[in-house]
């Protein structure tokens, strides 16, 4: 049987969370966001867990939640954009998950930065810093990426229409397996 869980990944500001509730609303798939997830469990913000607990905290409660979310299956799960660099999240998302990464560039992060703050890891970044960060990043998207969907300057339906187009073409494939990615 074919893998269930569509996953969505990449760095913050790429729209994982808006085209994932596109996606569960064209899906009937539930949408699971991950930092939600944690701010659930902690009882407060992921920018309160950075400040008062540190990123150690942030990882461990994350680790818990993919975890959760990974077990569970039909649903679009939103990660936190470091989620994917702890190899063992990755392994659990995949048994029954197709990982899609959506690929954007800091000038694209800075725009997007600019509406909507509370991204603990960008606070005080200039865009040199930021464009590192994301740089840092790109290998383990691209590792654990089945599928990378160009993101930038594009509309969320559009994103949104791709990954469904895809995530059902391995389905009457009968796959759910890597291909081309
Ligand atoms: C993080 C991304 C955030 C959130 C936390 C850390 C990261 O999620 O999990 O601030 O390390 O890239 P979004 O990608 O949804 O902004």
């Amino acid at each position: 049987m074919g893998k269930t869980n569509i996953v969505l990944t990449g760095f913050m500001y790429a729209g994982k969370t808006t085209v994932g509730g596109l996606l569960a609303a064209m899906t009937g798939k539930r949408l699971i966001d991950t930092d939600t997830l944690v701010e659930r469990d902690a009882g407060k913000s992921v920018s309160e867990i950075f400040a008062e607990d540190g990123e150690g905290r942030f990882r461990k409660l994350e680790r818990e939640a993919v975890a959760r979310a990974a077990a569970a299956p039909d649903q679009v799960i939103a990660l936190g954009g470091g989620a994917v660099i702890d190899p063992g999240n990755v392994d659990r998302l995949k048994a029954n998950g197709v990982l899609y990464y959506l690929k954007i560039d800091s000038d694209e992060v800075a725009r997007r930065s600019a509406n909507s703050p509370g991204r603990p890891l960008l606070e005080g970044k200039d865009a040199a810093q930021t464009r590192r960060l994301l740089e840092s990043r790109e290998e383990y998207y691209l590792r654990a990426a089945d599928v990378i969907v160009e993101a930038a300057g594009r509309e969320p339906a559009d994103l949104a229409e791709e990954i469904d187009r895809d995530f059902n073409r391995r389905k009457t494939d009968g796959q759910g397996e890597v291909r081309g990615g």
